[in-house]
This record gives structure tokens, sequence and C-alpha cells, in this order.
């Protein structure tokens, strides 16, 4: 079937077009467009998303993103046959957008529509690498963005339980509040791991009370993650060293050493507390998603940290941030699971968003 994928959780305006085959515990995924459409732009100058702000931007770009999904697909719009869609979580003004946009598509073309989950969406996108095919449960997924940080323990891609969470910042949020604090643009995770490996090696920045950055939580024994103090401990140890922390003067080489510990001690927390539920809960798969899963030191570092008998898997470069596809992978693994009777129930009037 050719499924629809649309996605305005947050400031990303995504449409992709999706053909889906196959069973939920073997699907086989192919993305015939996949269009974003940035906000980046119109947020950068508030270090961060304005809900209305992004409501407006979604609303302007909705019809000529999801024209581009279709033509690039070669798809006309009755030839879908399920239209997926972000209901939560995320910013309310933003998911009312696409909502809607999905639900008078459907009502227009008279087709069955579901609502998704956008963290099971980032999970899916592991899906769309077109060598994974059989995924072995349980599996751990560690999903990092912008707005959440959670481990979760899934039995299937729909039975699953979150072990842990943050107790407040976002992993993707800490990345992009100290790039804020240092003068790097938003979002903050590609510059400062841009930064962090031009960093020179051995070096140590430690600020002025000789404490490198804290691994917040990371020896407690829940699975729960905490990351405000640690982009505290930034905004302190720049203050001392720069006697400032308002557009502080720091030279590029001692920038790339800061960003570089400050995202060694993220992914140090991640990785370790990934690994351990990995071990505790005897997991066959362990998982990325989100936003912050495209950083090339997680990938590596959490691979490195996990018993070769792990399978480990990632989402295609690309697809770790907010897309289309995703939402459109995670809304057919839930389709092949319902009855008749469900699916006839799959109609506009149904899907609203859930916030
Ligand atoms: O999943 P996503 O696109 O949107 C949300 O659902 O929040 O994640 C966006 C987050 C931002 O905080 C951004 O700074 C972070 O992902 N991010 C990264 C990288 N690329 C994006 N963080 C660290 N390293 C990266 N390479
Ligand atoms: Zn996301």
């Amino acid at each position: 079937m050719k499924i629809l994928g649309i996605e305005t959780s947050c400031d990303d305006t995504a449409i992709a077009v999706v053909h889906a085959e196959g069973k939920s515990d073997h699907p086989v995924f192919k993305v015939l467009s996949n269009v974003i459409s940035s906000q980046v732009e119109t947020h950068a100058e508030f270090g961060g998303v304005v809900p209305t702000l992004a409501a407006r931007e979604h609303a302007k770009n909705f019809t000529p993103v999801l024209q581009q999904a279709l033509t690039e697909a070669g798809t006309k719009p009755e030839e879908i046959d399920l239209v997926a869609v972000t209901t939560h979580p995320g910013l309310m003004p933003a998911l009312l957008v696409g909502v809607h946009a999905a639900r008078a598509f459907a009502w227009r073309f008279d087709t069955p529509i579901v609502g998704v989950n956008h963290l099971e969406g980032h999970l899916a996108a592991n899906l769309l690498d077109p060598s994974v095919t059989v995924i072995a449960f349980p599996a751990v997924a560690l999903i990092v963005s912008g707005g959440h940080t959670q481990l979760v323990l899934m039995r299937s891609w729909t039975d699953y339980k979150i072990l842990g969470q943050t107790r407040d910042d976002a992993a993707g949020e800490a990345f992009d509040k100290v790039a804020k604090l240092i003068g790097l643009p938003f979002p903050g995770g590609p510059p400062i791991a841009a930064y962090a490996a031009k960093a020179p090696v051995g070096s140590n920045w430690t600020g002025t009370n000789g404490k490198a950055f804290p691994r917040p939580m990371m020896k407690d024994d829940t699975f729960d993650f905490s990351f405000s103090g640690l982009k505290t401990a930034v905004l302190y140890a720049v203050r001392d060293r720069y006697g400032t922390v308002k557009s502080p003067d720091i030279p590029d080489d001692e920038k790339a050493t800061l960003c570089a510990e400050f995202q060694q001690a993220v992914v140090d927390v991640l990785v370790k507390k990934t690994a351990r539920a990995a071990s505790e809960y005897h997991a066959e798969t362990v998982m990325l998603g989100g936003g912050v899963a495209a950083n090339a030191e997680l990938r590596k570092q959490l691979g490195e940290a996990l018993p070769d008998s792990t399978a480990y898997l990632l989402p295609p470069k690309g697809l770790s941030v907010d897309n289309g596809a995703m939402i459109a992978a995670a809304a057919y693994l839930r389709w092949e699971e319902k009855p008749q009777a469900a699916r006839d129930e799959a109609n506009w009037r149904n899907v609203t968003v859930q916030v």
C-alpha cells in the first residue's frame, strides 16, 4: 500500500509517501518521497521553537509540501491507501495544522487515516533502512530528541514500556541551550558536534574550578536522566573562564574543546544507561531514535559498548530528525495489527490531536 505520512509536531513541515508491504514482523518499506520544509530560520532569533509561529509556518507550507511529496513520488492523491499523521506528543498549535489538513485530505479522497505517536515514529525510522528486515525482541530503544529522552523496553513494535526518562531537559534541549550560550546557531546539535570533531586531541576543558563537566545520574539505579545540571555546569564554567555569560568571547579552539567535553558528558550518560538496560533486560536488539541519534559520537560509542551478540539499529542518515516517512512506517506497523472492524473505524472523524 501507499501511505502518506504527515508530521507537523514541532518546527518541520514534513510529508512523505512510503510504499509498505509485508506483515508487521517483517515489513518492507520503500520511501518514494520525503519532503521536509524546515522553519529553522523563523525560530533562530528566539533560540527555540515558538509554537504559534510554527503553526503559522505549517499552515503556509503545508500545501506546497504536500504537492511536492506527491509529485516526487509520482502518486495521485486518489492512489494513497492510508493517511498517517502525528497526533502527539508535540506543540498543540503545530499539531493542529497537520491533523486538520490530514483529516481534510482523508475526507476528500475517502482514505482511511490513523493518528501516530511521534516517538513510535522515531523508532520506526529504523525500519526505513533497506538492510533491516526482521527485528529480534525484546529490544531496548533510546529515544533522544529535542523534546524527549526516554529508554523504552519493547516486546513488539506496539507493546512497550518506558523504563526511564528525563526529569528535566531533554538531551537535544541541552545541546540547543549550550549552543545558544556559546553563540552557535539553533538547533545546537549539529554545530556542537562539528566543533567537537575539531577539538585538539588530549585537551581537557575544565573551567577554573578544576572539575570536568558532571555526568548527571549516570550511576544511580534508575533509568532516568537529568541534563539541566550539566547545562548549568557549562554556564558556570563559561562565566568563570570568560567573566560573562552574555556573548562570551571564546576562541575557536577553546569552543571546540568545550563542545567536545559537553558532548562527551551527554554521550557517556546515554551510553552507560542504555547498555545497562540492554544487559538487565536481555535485549536482543538495541535501537536509537530522535534527532540526537544523528550524533556520530553517540552512534559510534553506543555500538562499541554493546556486546557483539546484540543487534544494533540506527535510523538511516537524514531520517533521525523529524520526517514524514517515519510516521508512515509507524502507522503501517499499527495498521497491520488492526482487525477489520478497527480499520473500518479509521476515518477522519476519529482522528484528533492527543495533547
Ligand atoms: O527529533 P527531532 O528532529 O525533533 C524533536 O522531536 O524534538 O530532534 C531535534 C533535536 C534538536 O535538539 C537538535 O539539536 C538535535 O536533535 N540534534 C542533534 C544532532 N542533530 C540534531 N544533537 C546532537 N548531535 C547531532 N548531530
Ligand atoms: Zn522528533
